[in-house]
This record gives structure tokens, sequence and C-alpha cells, in this order.
């Protein structure tokens, strides 16, 4: 097992390992603690029950709260029906919630946690190897409203994080694959030696390489908790990403249109000289190391259009996350001319 501490705010170790889920230690406050188990309905019929068990063994009386599983699920209504769910079983601030899922479990149990009595304590057991290198760490927590994603939420930092590595067993084969492009983010926003285990295979080296994306995160998160500026590197390759993730009526995944906007960034910054030719090799053998796509089926004018409209760019500016070199990536405002260039030279 590897433990890392998360230096935010209020200080939590993140801990990775095999069997981790029913096999950390949590002791509850009182004897008659509660335990709310979120979840959605496909980790539910995989891993909820021995979850249950576990946590009746640490002696805490649990209450699962089960939704369907996807995007659409993560809305105000599913966290109305949450807190009621809480209420109706008088969960009180001593009470734990345990965040078990992927992203959309974690954002929305954190969410509701966090608002829940002003704030009750969560603990995040991430599925999915999204979760797991991303969202499970920094504390951001949201929902999604009709206007666009993640427009309601807090920052709240988990109590705890317990990552199963076995639970990623059981994924299918897409969803791993989002979690691959966050992980060759995390190589070219600061290496700390992951190229070589991308390139060796990431589900053979799990445990090395979730623990060095999480330390990444966490030296960028505790630096930059709520948001102000360093934060934005994480979101290499995520400004022409979304671009396409739109423009294909989200029929491309995120991990997909993540991995094409790292490519296309990279080829631009290529081409305007912020880079070497050999930093767009590397990321391109990382990319098909992973089977994740690199070319782009939209026109430069369908790209701009689609970036443009992404609610971070409404004054006419917008921050562009550049490679420079292997692990570093700098800052750069743009207007949206430059923006467009940059896109008519990824597309050249
Ligand atoms: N808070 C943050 O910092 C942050 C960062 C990145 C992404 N996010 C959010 O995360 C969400 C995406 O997360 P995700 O990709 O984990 O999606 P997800 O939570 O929808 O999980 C993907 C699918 O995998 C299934 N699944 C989960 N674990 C499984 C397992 N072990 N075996 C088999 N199936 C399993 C789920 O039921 C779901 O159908 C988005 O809503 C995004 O906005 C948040
Ligand atoms: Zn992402």
């Amino acid at each position: 097992m590897t433990t890392i501490t998360i230096k935010t705010s209020n200080e939590y170790n993140v801990h990775i390992g095999q069997g981790l889920l029913t096999n950390f230690s949590v002791i509850p406050k009182a004897s008659d603690s509660q335990a709310v188990i979120v979840t959605d309905d496909i980790v539910a019929s995989l891993y909820e029950a021995a979850l249950t068990k576990h946590l009746t063994e640490c002696g805490f009386q649990c209450h699962s709260f089960i939704f369907p599983h996807g995007e659409a699920s993560k809305s105000m209504a599913t966290v109305t029906d949450l807190l009621q769910f809480m209420s109706s079983h008088h969960i009180c601030r001593t009470d734990l919630i345990f965040a078990l899922g992927g992203g959309i479990v974690g954002d929305l149990a954190g969410f509701a946690a966090s608002i829940y009595l002003r704030g009750i304590r969560f603990i995040q057991l991430p599925t999915t190897l999204l979760a797991a290198v991303d969202s499970s760490v920094g504390g951001k927590t949201a929902v999604n409203l009709p206007a666009g994603k993640n427009l309601a939420g807090t920052f709240t930092q988990p109590l705890t994080v317990y990552c199963d590595i076995r639970t990623l067993s059981t994924l299918p084969e897409d969803i791993f694959s989002d979690g691959c492009a966050e992980i060759i983010k995390y190589a070219m926003i600061s290496e700390k030696e992951l190229l070589p285990l991308i390139k060796d295979g990431i589900s053979k080296h799990l445990e090395e390489i979730i623990s060095l994306c999480v330390s990444i995160k966490g030296e960028v998160v505790a630096e930059d908790e709520f948001d102000t500026g360093l934060r934005q590197l994480l979101n290499f390759g995520h400004t022409l990403g979304h671009a396409i993730e739109k423009c294909s009526d989200f029929t491309i995944s995120h991990g997909s249109a993540v991995a094409i906007g790292m490519a296309l960034m990279t080829k631009a910054a290529v081409k305007m000289n912020f880079c070497e030719e050999q930093l767009l090799q590397e990321l391109l053998s990382m990319l098909h190391a992973c089977s994740l796509p690199v070319t782009c089926p939209y026109t430069v004018q369908e790209l701009y259009d689609a970036s443009l409209s992404d609610k971070k760019h409404a004054s006419g500016t917008v921050t562009l996350i550049v490679p420079v070199a292997l692990g570093k990536c700098i800052l750069h405002k743009a207007d949206n001319q430059e923006l467009y260039t940059m896109i008519e030279a990824a597309l050249s």
C-alpha cells in the first residue's frame, strides 16, 4: 500500500493498494454511528455488499443510496433525493458518507456531504481509473445545471481516500482508457518518471502510476486549492478536448477527446516554437500505447466555435496550457485571434 498526504487546508491521506475496499480501518465516533454509502447501480451490483459487510463489521449501521449510473444523474434532483434520504435516517454530523464509485458518484456525494447540516465528513472510494488519479483528490465537488456541467459545487476536501486497485479490474476498456488519457496528461505537466511506466503498459504498474499522479495532483492542489492559477495546468488538453466532446454531441468520450486535445495542442506548440518536435513524438507514442485517438474529425471553424462557447472564455481571452518540454507546461493567455491561429496550426 502507498500513502500520500495532500497538504490542503484540511490535510488528508490518500491510500492506494490491493483489496483496500474491505480492509481499511475506520472507527465510528459513537456506538450508534451510521454510514451512508452513495453509489450508482453498476458499482452497487459489484461492490456495495462487500463494503456494507466491512463497515458493519467496523461497527456502523449502513444505509445505501443507489442512483442510476450516468452523467444525467449528476443533478440537483439527485442531490435533493440524497439529502432527503440522509435526513430520513437522521444522519448527523458524527456520521460518515462513503462515495463508492467513479467521478460522478464522488462529485455528487461530496457535494451533498458538503452542504448537509453545513458539512458532514465524507470518504472517497474511487472505483474508476479517472476517479483514482483525478476526481477523488483535490476537493472539487459539483453537480450539473441545465446550463452546463459542474456549475453548482463547492471546494470540500474528503476525510480520506481509499483507492482499491482491485476494483479497477472490472472496468470496461473504454472507461479504463478515459483514465489513461488523464495519466498521460500528468506526464506532460510533471513527468516524474511516468513515461517509461506508461509505455510499458499502465495496467502493469497501476499502484505506482496512480501514486505518482496523486502526488502530482496533490502538489498542484496544495499550491492552488481554490483554483485561481496554477491548478489550470490540470486542464492541459481540456480546452480543445471539451470542444471536441461538444462537436461530437458527447459521442466521443472525455478521455478520447482529451487525448486528441493534447495531441492538437502539442502539434500547435511545435509549429509555434514553444517546444521541440521530439515532445510531440513522445506524447503520440504514449497515446498509441494506450490505444487513444490522436486525430480530430472536425474543421478549424467548428473547433473554434465550440471552444468559444465554453464558459471559461466569456471575457474574450482564454488561458491555454502550452507544453514546452516533457513534464513542463506553461499557462499562456491568448485572445480569440491567437486561439484561432493555434487551432489552425494544430489542424494544418
Ligand atoms: N472533481 C474533480 O476534480 C473532477 C475531475 C475530473 C472529472 N470529474 C467528473 O468525473 C465524472 C466522470 O467520472 P468517471 O469517468 O469516473 O465516470 P463515472 O463515475 O460515470 O463512471 C463511469 C462508468 O463506470 C462504471 N463503473 C465505475 N466503477 C466501476 C468498476 N470498478 N467496474 C465496472 N464499472 C464501473 C460506472 O457505473 C459508470 O457507468 C464527470 O462528471 C466529471 O465532471 C471531476
Ligand atoms: Zn479530464
